[in-house]
């Protein structure tokens, strides 16, 4: 079935730096790229790159920028139709630094993506969306779709809770958990096993049905059910670039998914894609392509996989 893709479209400015600022400081960079990005626009080249259909709907401006985007995604195979131009405003920006081991800060002008309103909920098939669109349109369309929704909860937006009771699958990463169940929500201590990152995870569930994603990554993922968790570890790489691993690891799931595949079956894929994703530069260029992944998981042990095929999922009572 096919991925519907509500989501933002950015311009990305990324800047090469042997290390990144402190607050106060300037550092000299190496090299500045300008490359197709916005959390919405990844999901929907990774999903693409799966073989999946892909439907997108967001907003850009009515400028070189945003005709730029739609042309890009349009090379993908993903149906562009759903994305508006509009005339008063300018197309999303990332201003993006990546430090010499890979590591980034992202700075986001909102742009066009602010004022995505209105949007067709979507009847079947899987809905993915993330937060650099208005929660008021999200919450307007997670409500009405009877598709599977997954809400990927980046970046963190305290109010976007009150979206959380029309979602059948969050994906958040570590710092995206501190902020929304908080440590101090369990009155716990600082344990950051997995049972206890899961039992956080857990406070954010609205209904017995729904399930969580906590990604952590180099150390895998967490597949959180009411009374379920699994383990999934991560491919072992030496990662360039690490923006927009997140993209693609919800781009990958929302493509398995929409196949049929269940959440065990789909998340190791999706883990071992985004850690496919860290090995170039930018984010949307950087989504790998199925048979890369497929061979990644399937094939001998590579420097970039040493011991993939020794590694497997632990499932917790
Ligand atoms: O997740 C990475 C993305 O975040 C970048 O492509 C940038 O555009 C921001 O949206």
């Amino acid at each position: 079935m096919a991925v519907h893709i509500v989501g933002s479209i950015n311009i990305d400015i990324i800047t090469s730096l042997h290390r990144l600022p402190l607050p106060g400081e300037t550092v000299l960079a190496e090299a500045t790229a300008r490359l197709p990005g916005g959390k919405g626009a990844n999901q929907a080249v990774a999903a693409a790159r799966m073989g999946t259909e892909v439907h997108f709907t967001g907003a850009v401006g009515k400028d070189d920028s945003g005709a730029w985007m739609i042309q890009r995604l349009a090379l993908e195979g993903i149906d562009v139709s759903g994305i508006r131009s509009l005339p008063e405003e300018a197309t999303g920006t990332a201003y993006i630094a990546v430090d010499a081991l890979g590591e980034n800060q992202i700075i986001v002008v909102s742009g066009a993506n602010a004022k995505l309103a209105g949007c067709e909920p979507v009847g079947q098939g899987v809905l993915l969306s993330q937060l650099e669109v208005p929660i008021p349109t999200l919450a307007e369309l997670f409500a009405k779709s009877g598709a599977l929704r997954i809400l990927n909860t980046a970046p963190a937006l305290i109010e976007a809770k009150a979206l959380f009771t029309h979602v059948d699958i969050l994906v958040l990463n570590r710092p995206e958990l501190d902020i929304y169940a908080p440590i101090a929500s369990l009155g716990a201590d600082a344990d950051a096993g997995w049972e206890a990152l899961a039992a956080r995870a857990r406070t954010l569930f609205c209904r017995d049905d729904q399930a969580a994603i906590v990604t952590l990554g180099a150390g895998g993922a967490l597949v959180v059910r009411k009374e379920r968790l699994l383990h999934v570890p991560s491919v072992p790489v030496r990662p360039v670039d690490t923006v927009g691993a997140g993209d693609c690891f919800c781009g990958a799931l929302a493509a398995l998914l929409g196949e049929g595949r269940s959440l065990e079956e789909a998340v190791p894929f999706a883990c071992a894609a985004a850690a496919l994703s860290t090995l170039a530069h930018g984010a949307a260029p950087s989504m790998p392509r199925r048979e890369a992944v497929a061979d990644l998981l399937s094939g001998p042990a590579t420097e970039h996989a040493p011991a993939i095929k020794n590694r497997s999922s632990v499932i917790l009572p």
